[in-house]
C-alpha cells in the first residue's frame, strides 16, 4: 500500500517544529513523511529524487518562505505546497496564492487540522493535474475575443439573475455560439440553483489555480448545462469570497473571453470592488430596472455614479424587466426619469417565472411560447446586431 500513501516533505526552521509534525504524521496510515529539512537546496534535491506530493513549508524558511514557495511551485507545479504561518494577516492568503501555495496553516494547528489539510490539498492537486492533462488535448482557440455582457443593477431583486440565465440560454440557442454564464454575486450567488446544477467547481477553485489558468484549464472548471451553455458558479461557501480580488476576476474574465463567443455576467446588487472588472471589461452593460418608483430612482442614482466614474455611456443598455402594459408606470416615464432610452423590455409573468426559478429550468426552455421568452429572444437578437459599443480591451 506504500504506493498510494501521500508523500510529505517538511521544510521548517527548527528541529522542534519538525519533530512535532513528524510525530503527528507517524500516526496516520495514508500519509508518509519521507523527509525533513531546514534547507531550501536540500529540499529541492529531495523533491527531485522522491516524487513528493505535498510540501509543508514554514513561512520563514530561507528568510522568506514565500520566495521558496514560488520557486518550488514554478519548478514542480505538480507538488502541493502548504504554508505554515505564525499569524493570519490580511495579505497572508494573497501572498500564499501568488506564491503558488495551495493552503495556509496558522500555528499552532491541531493534528486533525494538519492531516485534513494535507489530505484535501493533495486530492485537489491530483484531480487538477488529471483534468489539466485531459483538457490540454482538446484545446480550442479563438482568434477574436468574445463579447462580455454584464447584467447589473444597484437594486436587489429586479431580476438580474433571471435575466442573465435566460439571456445566456437565448444567445446560445439563437446563435449556436459558445456562451458562458459567470455568477459574480460573490456572497449570494444563486445562478447555479436557478439552473439546477451542482456547483462541482466554483470561482474559488479557479482562484486557487489562478497562476496556471488558461483557456483550456478554465474550461475544465466550468459546468455544462443541458441548454448548451457553460456555467461558472459563485462560491458555495461565501466566506471564501474574501480571498477573491479584482485581479483574479480580471484574469478570469479575459481568459473566458478568449475561449467563448459570449460571456454573460450576473452581478451583485451593489458596486463591489472585487467584481469591478466585469463593469470595466463589459462590451455591453445591461442595467436592469423594474417599473417601480423606488427602483427607478435607485437605478438613476447608479447611472449617475457610473457617469461620475467616467463610465462610457455608450456601453450602457437599460432593460425594463417585469413590464406590464396595465402598470401605472409606463416605459416612457422610466425613460424620462433615467434620461436614457430603454433598450429592451421583458414582460412580467408571475406564474411561470417563479416556477421556472423554483424548478431550475430557464423560462426560455420551459415556456417557449411565453411573451417573456419572446422578449428574451428579441433581446438576444438585438445584442447580436448591436455593434454600437465595443469595450476597450
Ligand atoms: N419578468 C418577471 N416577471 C415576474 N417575476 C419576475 C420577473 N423577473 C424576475 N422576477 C422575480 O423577481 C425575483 C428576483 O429575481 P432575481 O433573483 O433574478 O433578481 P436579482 O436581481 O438577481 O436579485 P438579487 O439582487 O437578490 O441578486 C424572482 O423571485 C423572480 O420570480
Ligand atoms: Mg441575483
Amino acid at each position: 500500500m506504500n504506493m498510494d500513501r501521500i508523500k510529505v516533505l517538511v521544510l521548517e526552521n527548527t528541529q522542534e517544529e519538525r519533530n512535532t509534525i513528524s510525530e503527528i504524521l507517524s500516526n496516520v496510515e495514508y500519509i508518509i513523511l519521507v523527509g525533513e529539512s531546514d534547507s531550501e537546496d536540500e529540499a529541492l534535491d529531495f523533491i527531485e529524487d522522491n516524487s513528493i506530493d505535498v510540501v509543508l513549508l514554514g513561512a520563514n524558511v530561507g528568510d522568506d518562505g514565500y520566495r521558496v514557495a514560488e520557486k518550488l511551485s514554478t519548478e514542480y507545479p505538480e507538488v502541493a505546497i502548504i504554508m505554515m504561518e505564525n499569524d493570519l494577516k490580511e495579505e497572508t492568503m494573497h501572498k500564499a496564492i501568488f506564491a503558488g501555495a495551495k493552503d495556509v496553516l496558522i500555528k499552532p494547528f491541531t493534528p486533525s487540522k494538519l492531516v485534513d489539510t494535507i489530505y484535501r490539498v493533495n486530492q485537489l492537486t491530483k484531480k487538477k493535474v488529471l483534468i489539466h492533462k485531459e483538457s490540454s488535448t482538446k484545446a480550442r482557440r479563438k482568434s477574436t475575443l468574445g463579447q462580455v455582457v454584464t447584467v447589473f443593477s444597484t437594486k436587489g431583486g429586479v431580476g438580474k439573475t433571471f435575466v442573465s440565465i435566460n439571456l445566456a440560454v437565448a444567445l446560445a440557442k439563437n446563435t449556436g455560439k459558445r456562451v458562458v454564464l459567470v455568477d459574480l454575486d460573490l456572497d449570494f450567488g444563486n445562478a447555479a440553483l436557478a439552473l439546477n446544477i451542482l456547483p462541482k467547481f466554483t470561482l474559488s477553485d479557479i482562484v486557487d489555480d489562478i497562476r496556471n489558468i488558461d483557456a483550456d484549464l478554465i474550461e475544465s472548471y466550468l459546468i455544462p448545462h443541458d441548454s448548451g451553455i457553460k456555467v461558472l458558479p459563485a462560491n458555495a461557501q461565501p466566506q471564501l469570497s474574501e480571498f477573491i480580488n479584482s485581479e483574479h476576476i480580471d484574469i478570469i474574465l479575459r481568459t473566458l473571453q478568449s475561449a467563448f463567443d459570449y460571456v454573460v455576467v450576473d452581478m451583485p446588487a451593489r458596486f463591489h470592488e472585487p467584481v469591478n472588472p466585469a463593469l470595466a471589461i463589459a462590451d455591453k452593460l445591461l442595467v436592469v430596472t423594474t417599473p417601480e418608483v423606488s427602483t427607478v430612482r435607485n437605478v438613476k442614482a447608479a447611472l449617475i455614479t457610473l457617469n461620475d466614474l467616467n463610465y462610457p455611456k455608450a456601453k450602457i443598455r437599460v432593460i425594463l424587466n417585469r413590464h406590464d402594459n396595465r402598470g401605472e408606470i409606463k416605459p416612457k416615464d422610466v425613460e424620462t426619469t433615467l434620461g436614457m432610452s430603454i433598450f429592451s423590455t421583458l414582460a412580467a409573468d408571475y406564474k411561470d417565472v417563479i416556477s421556472s426559478l423554483n424548478q431550475g429550468i430557464p423560462i426560455v426552455i420551459r415556456n417557449p411560447r411565453d411573451t417573456v421568452t419572446k422578449d428574451f429572444i428579441s433581446l438576444a437578437k438585438k445584442l447580436v446586431d448591436d455593434t454600437g459599443a465595443k469595450g476597450h480591451n
